[in-house]
Parts: C-alpha cells; structure tokens; sequence
C-alpha cells in the first residue's frame, strides 16, 4: 500500500480535481483506492457520495474507489488523541504513530492499493503530520511566477518534516500563452527532474466535468484533456511502486 497525495498551500490549484481523476485512473488500473478527505470543504467527499449520504466510510459508485469523509476522517483523529490522551495542538509525533499504525489495520482489513489524502490548503499541524505519513506528496502547481516561488517554500517544508517529495506536476497550462512555456523552463531550472512530464492543460472538460460530477475521461473521453490525467497517473505509479 502507498499513501500519497496532490497537496499544494495554495487553494483553487487542482488538487481535489487531480486527487478525483488520478483516482478514477487508478481504479481502472485495478488498484483498489480509498480517499481520505481531510478539507472542511468536503469537495472529494461530496463528489464521491450521493446527496443524502450520510456514511463516512463507504465504496463509491466506481468499483475500486472507496472514500472517507471529512467528518469521519476528524472524528478519528479526535478519537485517537482521546485514546492516548494527547493535546491535540502538541503531541503531533504520537500522534502520527498512533495514527499510522490505524491506517494500517484499515489496510490489512481492506487490501487498498492506494491511499490518497485530499488536503486542505494549509501548512498546520494537521496537514504538516499528514504529509509526512504520505509516501509521496505530488505537488500540482498552476504555473505562474508567485507560484514557481511558493513551490520552493512547499519543498523545503517537505524536507523540513522529511516528507517524501515524489514531484511537482503543471496543472491549467495554457497552450496558446507563451509565458506559460518560458515558466515552465523556470521550473525545470529549478526543480529539474522533479517536474513530473505529464502537463495538465487548462481545459473546459476538466473544469466542467466536476461540475456534473464525472471525472474528465467520463466525460468526454475522446478530449486531449481527458487523456492527460491516465498519463499523469501512470508516471505517479511509475515513482511509487
Ligand atoms: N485543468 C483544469 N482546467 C480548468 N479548470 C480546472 C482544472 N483543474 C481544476 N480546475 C478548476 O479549478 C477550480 C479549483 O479546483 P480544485 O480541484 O477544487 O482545487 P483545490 O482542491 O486545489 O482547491 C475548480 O473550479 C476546478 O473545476
Ligand atoms: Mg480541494
């Protein structure tokens, strides 16, 4: 099992959007998938349940994707720091143990392949000590010169906690904006290897799609756009297994 996620400080990004297509991927790689939505905007959770569905834990209408809620996801964390006893503003490193050792009972009960957080836009205590359960964090940036210098500030965090930086990847690119091309030779230069080669384009099939509460490759599968997150998704694959 690998936990890993598509987490970024800035909001608006596309990591909801990349967590719900990289997951719909994977399902249909055969790779059983459970989401954890730990953002109070419950974006994941509700694009995943029905209206009216009040369970935490529960399979999803694709074979293989499995969420949990954001409220069951908190209870849990509040559960644990009960159990053990903990201040939950402090002891963030018992914490994580007791928390990791839960998330793999759940894996033994339940086979996932994957485990993928879907985060809120914050560097807290909560998500700095998700992020170093996480195998992997991916970071999506949408490029942009304020952007390729707070993915600095997010890679050095990462380091700071020993999270496992797995790589960044362009979300929205804008094929006809020739500033985008000369940004994303910035990155290169900055981060090198670690820009994964997959680039998501700025596109209405993935900004639409959501709305009717389809990946994009449901939706229009015949769309450039719709293949690029089965391609993003192999190269995530690639680096974790
Ligand atoms: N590749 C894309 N092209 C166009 N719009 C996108 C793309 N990815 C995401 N969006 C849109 O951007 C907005 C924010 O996306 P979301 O995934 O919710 O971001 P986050 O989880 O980082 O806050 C949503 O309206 C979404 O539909
Ligand atoms: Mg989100």
């Amino acid at each position: 099992m690998k936990i890993i996620t598509m987490y970024n400080n800035k909001g608006g990004v596309g990591k909801t959007t990349s967590v719900i297509n990289i997951a719909y991927s994977l399902s249909k790689m055969r790779k059983k998938v459970l989401i954890m939505d730990f953002d109070e905007q419950r974006n994941s959770s509700r694009f995943f349940l029905e209206d009216g569905d009040d369970r935490g834990y529960a399979p999803t209408r694709y074979e293989n994707i499995f969420i949990m809620t954001y409220d069951e996801c908190i209870q849990k964390r509040k559960n644990i720091q009960m159990k053990v006893g903990l201040d939950p503003e402090y002891d963030t490193f018992e914490f994580a143990n007791q928390y990791t050792d839960w998330l793999k009972q759940l894996e033994t009960k339940s086979n996932y392949d994957y485990i993928i957080f879907d985060l809120p836009p914050a560097l807290n205590d909560l998500t700095l000590s998700l992020l170093s359960f996480c195998d992997y964090v991916f970071v999506p940036i949408e490029l942009g010169t304020f952007a390729i210098q707070g993915i600095t500030v997010v890679v050095t965090k990462l380091s700071e906690i020993s999270a496992k930086f797995g790589g960044c990847f362009v979300v929205k690119f804008d094929n006809e904006n020739p500033s985008d091309y000369s940004l994303l030779d910035t990155l290169k230069n900055a981060l090198g290897a670690k820009v994964l080669e997959s680039i998501i384009p700025f596109s209405r099939v993935i900004k639409n799609s959501i709305s009717y509460r389809m990946t994009a490759a449901e939706y229009m599968d015949y769309m450039v756009a719709a293949e690029k997150y089965g391609e993003l998704t192999k190269e995530i694959v690639g680096i974790c297994e």
